[in-house]
């Protein structure tokens, strides 16, 4: 059965990201997509299957780009509704940077010292939470479905429930749910879970973040928990908690690397590598912390250190994207990457070569995924992460099955990838350096055995599949209270 045939009701998709970005430039204004999981996982579904996206216009132009805080889009090819909610900088300030970003990411990712909590913000990121139960609330069609999205909406299920009883909803968790002893380090930690239990589908990367999650709602709401059935009783209703790992579009990502402009750029980039035997390496990333940049630059150094062969042979590009810089954390982060790749730079590199390549924009994704195609190998190098949908786009996009992939075991793609894939621990320089050199080692029949079992792998288990599996389990939740 297709998603469209699926889903029996009107669909409207909630995220803090908008998919469309419009931007005031010299030239006019220019729409744009930003980097990040969660809206390049949904964009494609809703083109497919229509619907209405309501989320935060945070572009300098989406105002005058919108009407009634309404705009169609894609722009060049409507196929949806995105409704925009516009915030001041107060409310951006104490929502977005403070209580979102510097506050529950952190502590979601298990960094506890970095996370921050103030009252101030928290007091904000409710009344954005409120505004957006208010609009959702407001445009959603009788007995519809919602599918609300992160940590930066936690509120956003139980303020709908209260206006909007004949809704269905689902609230995807993107990003790890911690241990009880961690997350209740959040000083607002029962009102958040009061928040998310407003929805009747929880849906989490992992098993061991719904373990988590049941855990902590246990102890925090003391309320008896199904751990069996994956459910939760409350306020006379059951919430399904489940896990449906995120996936990629991997027949799209195959039909981008394979149109004849990209191939023609990636036989271009081919001969260029070959003529001179190198070997290229890439990693993409937003410039995050939980992505470990740093020390995948230490393991770097130390893997031409250890192998002085690979010197003047192993070109590596990383792609790093700036990323919430209205928090002053990133943007340090993103000079003290551009530092260190410097410091690497500047002990190895000879007048023919450069070991690593920074390429610091966002790339449009039939390009970046044009790389993943070129390379030979890719490197996730995660200090946490919910899933990491770089790694399963890689393997996708890999249709010359050329490429090893070393992957972080401490990231959610590592549940279903970790035997093909070499699997790293970021905060071992040594190791990774060897494990490296290990991958590059095998044979090129190896390599293609390895990147075909995960292709497989993902093939049978793709956006569609993650989204077809949430809906049936809303679908069914729905049914058990109408
Ligand atoms: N991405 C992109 N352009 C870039 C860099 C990244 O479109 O220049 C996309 C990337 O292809 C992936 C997403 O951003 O789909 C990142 O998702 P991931 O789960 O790996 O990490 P997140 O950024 O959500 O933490
Ligand atoms: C992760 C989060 C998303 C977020 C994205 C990009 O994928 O789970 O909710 O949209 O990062 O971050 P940003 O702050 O730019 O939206």
């Amino acid at each position: 059965m297709s998603i469209k045939q699926l889903i029996e009701a009107p669909l409207v998709v909630v995220t803090n990201r908008e998919p469309y970005i419009d931007e005031r430039s010299d030239h006019g204004i220019r729409t744009v997509q930003k980097a990040g999981g969660v809206v390049s996982a949904l964009d494609p579904l809703l083109q497919d299957i229509g619907g209405q996206w309501i989320a935060w216009g945070s572009g300098n132009a989406d105002i005058e780009s919108s009407s009634g805080g309404k705009r169609q889009v894609p722009p060049d090819n409507p196929r949806y509704t995105l409704h925009r909610i516009f915030l001041n900088q107060d409310e951006i300030q104490g929502y977005y940077a403070k209580y979102s970003n510097q506050g529950l990411w952190p502590l979601s990712h298990m960094l506890i010292e970095r996370a921050q909590f103030s009252r101030r913000a928290w007091q904000v990121y409710r009344i954005v939470n409120q505004k957006f139960a208010k609009r959702a609330s407001s445009v959603t069609p009788e007995r519809a479905w919602i599918f609300s999205h992160d940590y930066q909406l936690a509120l956003f299920p139980a303020f709908v429930r209260r206006t909007r009883p004949d809704v269905a909803i689902a609230h995807f968790w993107h990003i790890p749910w911690p241990p009880y002893t961690i997350f209740r380090l959040c000083p607002q930690h029962p009102e958040i879970l009061r928040g998310l239990l407003g929805a009747d589908v929880l849906g989490f990367q992992s098993d061991v973040d719904v373990d988590n999650f049941m855990n902590t709602v246990e102890r925090t709401l003391k309320v008896s928990v199904d751990p069996e059935n994956k459910t939760i009783h409350w306020q006379n209703r059951i919430v399904h908690v489940k896990s449906f790992p995120i996936s990629v579009d991997f027949d799209n990502i195959q039909e981008l690397v394979q149109s004849p402009r990209i191939s023609r750029w990636v036989r271009g980039i081919r001969r260029h590598i070959e003529r001179r035997d190198q070997i290229l390496g890439i990693s993409v990333d937003r410039a995050d912390y939980t992505k470990g940049l740093l020390p995948r630059l230490e393991a770097i150094k130390e893997f031409y250190t250890l192998y002085p062969q690979y010197r003047e042979r192993v070109t590596y590009v990383q792609v790093v994207v700036p990323s919430r810089t209205e928090v002053a954390e990133y943007r340090r982060l993103y000079e003290r990457v551009a530092k260190k790749t410097q410091e690497v730079n500047g002990q190895f590199q000879s007048s023919t070569w450069i070991p690593i390549i920074t390429l610091r924009h966002n790339i449009d994704r039939p390009r970046l995924m044009g790389l993943f195609r070129a390379a030979d190998f890719a490197v996730v190098s995660s200090l946490v992460d919910g899933m990491n949908l770089v790694s399963k786009e890689f393997v996708a996009a890999q249709v010359d099955k050329r490429g090893v992939l070393l992957l972080s075991e401490t990231t959610g793609a590592a549940h279903e990838l970790e035997n093909e894939a070499f699997p790293i621990n970021p905060l071992d320089p040594e190791g990774f350096a060897n494990t490296l050199h290990e991958a590059l080692s095998i044979s090129a029949d190896e390599r293609a055995l390895r990147i075909a079992r995960m292709r497989e792998h993902l093939q049978k288990h793709t956006i569609y599949d993650w989204m077809a599996d949430i809906f049936i389990t809303l679908k069914a939740a729905a049914q058990s209270y109408v």
